[in-house]
């Protein structure tokens, strides 16, 4: 079993050596899943049990920090809540050192609102649910297909499209004084798949659905599961605004950049590390917690613009 610990941006002694089986293989009949791509792929990759049960928690967050290169605190903040709330004792006999406290998969589907399953994800129904629904998947991956595909701007060559069935008056004046925001539906993309817009209007488009809206907790956790999937999938490379020579500052998230689809079938569909994993998909860089907050609050604003647009249209 994977078990040593530390979040590295190093590729050495990531990748799979012989004793330890990382090879993909779908889950068996009796194997427990959760409604997240991103603990059932580490399943079906045997960084944690491919059983989907007894997992500890320096086994969960030394395979997630090192799987999907996130930094310590970001890691903590995603395992913790999973072991608080659905962590359990195991006392296989009186001897303290067979003691163990550990999580199921199965268990991550329950719903309620103090669990972290929502009725708005992505590819998931609203119960619980251990597999991608093939509906919701087949929207998913067809929206992400049918968009991100490059239309230009002023800064290239190629014409431009705007987003579908969106009026587009002027911003709000909130969303133009607060932010740098430019929604990246205006902007220039390189090929087929998501952007952080995108991701917008898919959160949109599921919560649209929803007979009472997401509370607090649950937008907020929805928001960061896009977050993370963007940040950990992004392609990367020069952006377009790097092309132009504008000097981005440090905390800049680049709308230009989108999530390939391949990359979606596979994590999304298969929950199977995209090909070629460690050696050219997995971020470079440590994805850290201010990161990924910043990446939400820049889906949460889309998302605002949108709803504003929404709203202004029907008046
Ligand atoms: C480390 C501990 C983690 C725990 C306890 C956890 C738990 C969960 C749970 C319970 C859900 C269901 C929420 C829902 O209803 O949408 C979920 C969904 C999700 N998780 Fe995780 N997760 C963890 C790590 C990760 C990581 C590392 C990633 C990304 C690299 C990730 C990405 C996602 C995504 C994208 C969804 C939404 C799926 C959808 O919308 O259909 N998770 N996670």
């Amino acid at each position: 079993m994977y078990s040593s610990f530390a979040a590295s941006s190093s590729t050495e002694n990531l990748l799979p050596s012989r004793s330890q089986d990382h090879q993909y293989s779908p889950p068996e009949e009796c194997a427990h899943r959760a409604p997240c791509p991103g603990l059932n792929t580490l399943a079906n990759h045997n960084y944690i049990p491919r059983s989907g049960t007894g997992i500890t928690f320096l086994n969960l967050i030394s395979a997630v920090a090192k799987v999907y290169n996130l930094s310590l605190p970001l890691t903590l903040l995603l395992a913790l809540p999973g072991f608080i709330i659905y962590g359990r004792f195991n006392f296989p006999s009186c001897l303290p050192w067979t003691w163990s406290y550990t999580v199921d998969l199965a268990d991550l589907a329950s719903f309620g609102p103090y669990k972290i399953a929502h009725p708005a994800s992505l590819v998931h129904p609203n119960y619980p649910s251990h597999a991608p629904d093939p509906d919701l998947l087949f929207d998913f991956l067809s929206f992400a297909r049918s968009h991100g595909q490059a239309e230009g701007s002023p800064s290239s060559p190629i014409s431009c499209t705007l987003i579908k069935d969106l009026p587009s008056p002027s911003p709000p004046p909130s969303a133009l004084s607060t932010s740098p925001l430019q929604p990246s539906a205006i902007r220039p993309v390189i090929t087929s798949g998501l952007s952080l817009f995108d991701f917008a209007q898919l959160r949109i488009a599921r919560e649209s659905q929803l007979s009472k809206p997401l509370n607090t907790l649950h937008e907020q956790i929805a928001l960061g599961e896009s977050a993370l999937t963007w940040l950990v999938f992004h392609q990367t490379g020069p952006s377009l605004s790097d092309k132009a020579g504008a000097c981005a500052p440090p905390d800049h998230v680049d709308n230009d950049l989108i999530v390939p689809v391949d990359r979606l079938v596979s994590w999304f569909g298969e929950e199977k590390l995209p090909d070629r994993w460690f050696e050219d998909v997995r971020p470079q860089n440590t994805i850290g917690l201010l990161q990924a907050r910043r990446v939400a609050g820049q889906i949460q604003k889309d998302t605002e613009i949108l709803q504003w647009r929404k709203e202004a249209s029907k008046v």
